[in-house]
């Protein structure tokens, strides 16, 4: 393995230990060595990915040596997962570490910037509101351009929120409500305008479903949102097949979009290749356009500068790096932006939850038996094999997704930090810990379901129509 690289020079010298510790972790993997082994190398070379991109300003690529010109740091290239690093996208989320995705280190790769105390307190000052708790537990852990939306919100210029989803099934799990739960939180807080995007046009080109089906599923997802609280003077929720044919306003954005991003852009952004089909490669242009204003005439009378935030997954965040790359281009303010982090599968936090395994998720329609036997079964546990080993050693709850869902939606932060500390000293046990999450998640998804059955058909239409919203712009 490549030794300590404390006083590496030039970046060609980094470059070249880069390249070598690349070849370390491939070698490793291919022996089949000691999982230990290989994770101790790929530690190493994500930190030597960290300090070459600190160095030089760009990405390490194998095959690609430092060039002079620096990378402006807002427009990185796709996360890739090469070499072992972890993998970030809008398709493909994997690591290697139990502990989940090192987000101090996508934060470096992405380039934005960290959500740290100084900006929670700012929050909280701003709003007189106290911080949720995704952000005083860092769920919410990266952003671009919030303190320019707070300052000029002091100044009473106020901004609107956009975040959405892709209706892929009808099936939506907990991790799916977290950017909403957020979101209402930001709307009430602020009092401001949100707009939700329902991407049926998406899933259809990205699935094996016909538009029917997308379009269903968008309004069947409406439903879930809806229950999450918002407002209905204040929020618009749209399906990309039915509004973009409706709104001339925000299909001229989306054209704009289109001229100003080439297939060479989109390639490097996405990934995209010579056989994708020519929708999907047009089709982020129409997740840029509700980032603007003026496309929704009906909400900002034509307005075309009122600031936009999206509260969203980190994985969404290479579509509003192209937004804001744009934005100046078509005379546009830029938007901001809130990244969660990822909701783990119960399986473990080495990938997010996947609506296509029942197994691996918490499902909105989940019975309290359901609830309590696939945690039972299913939630991986940092703790020791024997009680009298879990005892005598503690377990750990940085590795453990029945502690890490607790993080997620149990409110008060002393018993959050007891149940911490009891479990990593062993006076917690597994079984008791999976008690309290299962007690934690049973009302509240029971909650949900009552609130969903009274979103009727005529409240689904109410959101979904383009009006006027309750708001002063
Ligand atoms: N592409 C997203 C998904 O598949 C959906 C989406 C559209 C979205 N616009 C958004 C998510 C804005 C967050 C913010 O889920």
């Amino acid at each position: 393995m490549t030794d300590c690289h404390e006083g590496t020079r030039s970046p060609m010298e980094l470059y070249e230990k880069l390249t070598a510790q690349g070849d370390t972790v491939r070698a490793l993997k291919t022996a089949k060595a000691e999982k230990a082994e290989i994770e101790a190398a790929v530690q190493l070379l994500l930190k030597l990915k960290v300090d070459y991109k600190q160095m030089t300003g760009q990405d390490y690529k194998a095959g690609c040596p430092p060039s002079e010109n620096s990378v402006a740091p807002d427009n990185g290239p796709a996360a890739d997962g090469v070499d072992g690093e972890d993998t970030v996208d809008p398709w493909n989320v994997s690591t290697t570490n139990a502990k989940g995705v090192d987000y101090d280190k996508l934060i470096v790769r992405f380039g934005s910037s960290k959500i740290d105390k100084e900006l929670v307190d700012r929050i909280e000052k701003v709003s007189g509101q106290k911080p949720h708790h995704f952000l005083r537990r860092g769920i919410f852990f990266s952003h671009r351009d919030m303190h320019q939306v707070l300052d000029a919100y002091e100044k009473h210029k106020s901004f609107y929120l956009y975040t959405g989803r892709g209706p892929s099934s009808e099936a939506m799990h907990v991790g799916h409500l977290i950017p909403f739960i957020f979101t209402k939180w930001l709307q009430d807080v602020f009092d401001i305008p949100l707009v939700i995007q329902l991407t049926d046009d998406e899933k259809y080109l990205w699935k094996d479903l016909t538009l029917e089906e997308c379009h269903r599923f968008a309004v069947e997802n409406a439903k879930d949102i809806i229950a999450c609280g918002f407002d209905v003077n204040k929020t618009f929720i749209f399906s990309d097949l039915d509004y973009m044919g409706a709104s001339p306003e925000f299909y001229r954005n989306v054209v704009k979009i289109q001229k100003h991003v080439t297939f060479n852009q989109v390639k490097g952004i996405f990934g995209f290749t010579d056989s994708d089909c020519i929708g999907k490669i047009s089709f982020p242009a129409i997740q840029a356009a509700p980032s603007f204003s003026n496309s929704f005439p009906q909400i900002f009378r034509g307005r075309k500068d009122v600031q936009c935030l999206i509260p969203c997954a980190i994985d969404q965040d290479p579509y509003f790096r192209m937004t804001r790359d744009v934005a100046p281009r078509i005379g546009y303010p830029k938007p901001a932006l809130l990244h969660s982090t990822f909701f783990p599968a119960l399986q473990g936090a080495q990938t997010k939850m996947s609506a296509s395994d029942a197994n691996s998720s918490i499902f909105l329609t989940d019975t309290p038996k359901q609830i309590k036997n696939k945690i039972n079964k299913h939630a991986f546990s940092g703790g020791k094999d024997t009680v009298e080993e879990h005892r005598k050693y503690g377990g750990n709850p940085e590795v453990d997704v029945s502690f890490m869902y607790l993080t997620f939606f149990l409110e008060d932060d002393e018993q959050l930090e007891k149940i911490r500390q009891d479990y990593a000293s062993g006076a917690l046990l597994t079984g008791e810990l999976k008690k309290i999450l299962i007690e934690t998640l049973q009302p509240m998804i029971a909650q949900h379901q009552e609130r969903r059955k009274q979103v009727t058909d005529e409240t689904v239409k109410q959101f979904m129509t383009p009006r006027p919203l309750n708001c002063n712009f």
